[in-house]
């Protein structure tokens, strides 16, 4: 019998609330924690533990069928990759800050600026509605460093506690996107573990009414 394949994030922020899910859903996980792969023991169903930036790639080329991710990182690497439901955890926003003592009033003030980001695609295609120039330095993590070592005069990160900003002398200046946990779900699923993917979502859609 085929089983339906699911990504969740190796570790993080997204994997605990990602496995409380699973869990809340009836699904029973042998965990081992090393183990990159694990099996339900009461349903069709098997859990990949990945990097969340690997995620989109690995939707796209059908080797999971579905995953729970960031929409923050479906939007950046999976543009082309639909979610069927948003799942209420991992809240957060993807926004841009600058240091306190600069003056911003509008996005036409980030013409010709330095921005640092880990969210490259997600800047350009704000930047371009706004016919606005500038110049990505593109990092992989501390990001909220880089004004302050003068690598950058502006910064596009996640925010969520806004604790990191303020440790840094930034402020939120824009939000650019708003994300969630979001349930993905590969363009090439087989027939078969969509009935298996539908029969989960359903579950999620239980639980999900349960805690609101
Ligand atoms: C994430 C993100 C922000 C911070 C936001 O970083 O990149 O820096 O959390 O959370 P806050 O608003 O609650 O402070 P993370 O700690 O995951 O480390 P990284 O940037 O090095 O990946
Ligand atoms: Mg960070």
């Amino acid at each position: 019998m085929s089983k339906l394949k699911i990504a969740v994030q190796k570790s993080g922020r997204l994997n605990e609330d990602s496995m409380r899910l699973l869990k809340d859903i009836g699904i029973s996980i042998d965990n081992g924690k090393d183990q990159l792969k694990a099996s339900a023991n009461n349903f069709p169903l098997e859990v990949f533990y990945l990097r969340n930036g690997d995620i989109p790639q690995y939707l796209r080329d059908g080797v999971v069928d579905a995953a729970i991710i960031g929409k923050n990182v479906l939007i950046e690497k999976g543009n082309d990759i639909q979610f069927v439901e948003k799942l209420g955890f991992s809240k957060c926003r993807v926004s841009i800050a600058l240091p306190k003592s600069d003056k911003y009033n509008s996005i036409e003030d980030l013409e010709d600026k330095r921005i640092a980001t880990s969210y490259p695609n997600t800047v350009n295609q704000f930047l371009k509605k706004n016919n606005v120039k500038a110049d990505l330095h593109i990092i992989n993590g501390s990001v909220e460093i880089a004004p302050n070592i003068g690598l950058a005069d502006a910064i596009v990160d996640i925010v969520s506690s806004g604790s990191t900003l303020f440790k840094n002398n930034l402020v939120e200046k824009e939000v650019i996107l708003n994300s969630e946990a979001v349930l993905a779900v590969s363009p090439l699923i087989s027939a078969e573990n969509q009935e298996i993917l539908n029969k989960i979502q359903f579950r999620i859609q239980s639980v999900l009414k349960g805690r609101a």
